[in-house]
């Protein structure tokens, strides 16, 4: 029986996925990097400095930048996509959203947040949503990123729950093979093709329902 929830946040509980898109475009065309569509949806789910070195290594110049200058290109990019995060407001929450995180509380389910972001806790204040969220693994403490399982199996020992009985929520190719591997039911939200690995997809946000999942669960 399901008894959690552990959710991803950027692209599933708000767009903030294009703002990470929109800021590190930029900091590619500043570099000479050529983006693609291709990169930006692998850069999803994936850590502050690990997206960086995938840039730099998509243009060839990986060994062009200190430590230093790596930590500074990732800092210019984060004050760019804070800046942004600073506009958001409860209305940035995606269809549906608000409403399933409510049914999920009404019937008793826990929820934990599994996000690469270290700017989660600011986001979900913008949204008005941090009540919900008492319960956060704090992406400092991981070893590694998506989509290796630890943030995954973080979130479900945070609510004290075995992996099988936790619903992953994802929105990242890299997210979904986290959830997979940590042992819990995987639930993409977005192209059936790029999340196909996931236990079931839904094409948006507005489609994700208790009544929906648990069709799907059969
Ligand atoms: C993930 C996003 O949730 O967090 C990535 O999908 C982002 O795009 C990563 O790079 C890290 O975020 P931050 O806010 O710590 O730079
Ligand atoms: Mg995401």
């Amino acid at each position: 029986d399901i008894k959690g929830f552990v959710f991803d946040l950027d692209g599933v509980i708000t767009d903030t996925s294009i703002l990470h898109g929109t800021a590190w475009h930029q900091l590619a065309d500043s570099l000479g990097v050529a983006w693609s569509e291709e990169l930006g949806n692998g850069l999803k789910g994936i850590s502050r400095m690990d997206s960086l070195e995938m840039i730099l290594k998509a243009g060839g110049k990986e060994n062009d930048y200190t430590e230093a200058e790596k930590e500074k290109l990732a800092a210019q990019k984060n004050t760019n996509y804070v800046a942004e995060v600073d506009k958001m407001t409860p209305a940035n929450i995606l269809p549906g959203m608000k409403d399933f995180l409510d049914s999920l509380r009404a019937n008793g389910y826990q929820l934990s947040l599994a996000s690469a972001s270290k700017n989660a806790p600011r986001v979900l204040g913008k949204l008005q949503l941090a009540d919900y969220f008492p319960k956060i693994v704090d992406p400092a403490s991981l070893k590694k990123g998506k989509p290796d399982p630890e943030i995954y199996t973080k979130g479900a020992e945070l609510l004290n729950l075995p992996p099988e009985q936790c619903i992953g929520v994802e929105d990242a190719a890299a997210g979904v093979a986290a959830i997979n591997a940590a042992g819990e039911v995987s639930l993409g939200i977005g192209d059936a093709t790029e999340l196909g690995a996931a236990d079931m997809v839904f094409a948006d946000t507005s489609l994700v329902t208790l009544a929906n999942i648990e069709k799907k669960l059969g």
